[in-house]
């Protein structure tokens, strides 16, 4: 079922690394958002775990970022870009389990490889561009049922 809305919706956040005590303030804003206007429990679950792990790799490996999003009738997309190192290789970035975390990240709990295959996984439509020594843009597109 389409989402009853009659303008298509966008925002944006600002993501800044480093800053883990403001971890996971986009997605979850996201999700309140989704909830708001109603759009089926399982697709913001998706989201809301797509989104969180785009979010925590601006944090843990960027300088700074935004989070777009955009919600249509049909569907929702999601944009992260950000400002930082960029991914060499991105098919091995890919692979689950591989990861560059340094040891005081894994310490926190992150950096078991598992975000971006956990972002491919969640959405529909999946797309990491990257630039060695600029930043790396995440799109992601998650179609409504
Ligand atoms: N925005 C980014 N900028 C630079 N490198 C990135 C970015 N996102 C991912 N990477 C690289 O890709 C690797 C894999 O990312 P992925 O999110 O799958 O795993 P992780 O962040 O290492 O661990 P987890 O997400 O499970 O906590 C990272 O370790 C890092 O080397
Ligand atoms: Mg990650």
């Amino acid at each position: 079922m389409a989402l009853n809305i009659t303008e298509n919706i966008d925002g944006i956040f600002q993501l800044i690394g480093g800053n883990f005590s403001t971890a996971g303030e986009a997605s979850t804003q996201l999700k309140h958002k989704l909830a708001e206007i109603g759009v089926d429990e399982e697709i913001i679950r998706r989201a809301t775990i797509a989104t969180f792990e785009a979010e925590m790799n601006v944090i843990i490996y960027a300088a700074a970022g935004w989070l777009h999003y955009y919600i249509t009738p049909g569907s929702i997309k999601i944009r992260i870009e950000d400002m930082g190192p960029g991914i060499e290789n991105i098919e091995l970035a890919m692979q689950e389990g591989y990861s560059t975390a340094p040891e005081w990240v894994r310490e926190m709990g992150w950096g078991a490889g598992m975000g971006l295959p956990n972002m491919k996984k969640n959405s529909d439509t999946f797309t990491v561009d990257s630039v060695v020594g600029e930043g790396t843009t995440v799109e992601m597109v998650i179609n409504f049922p």
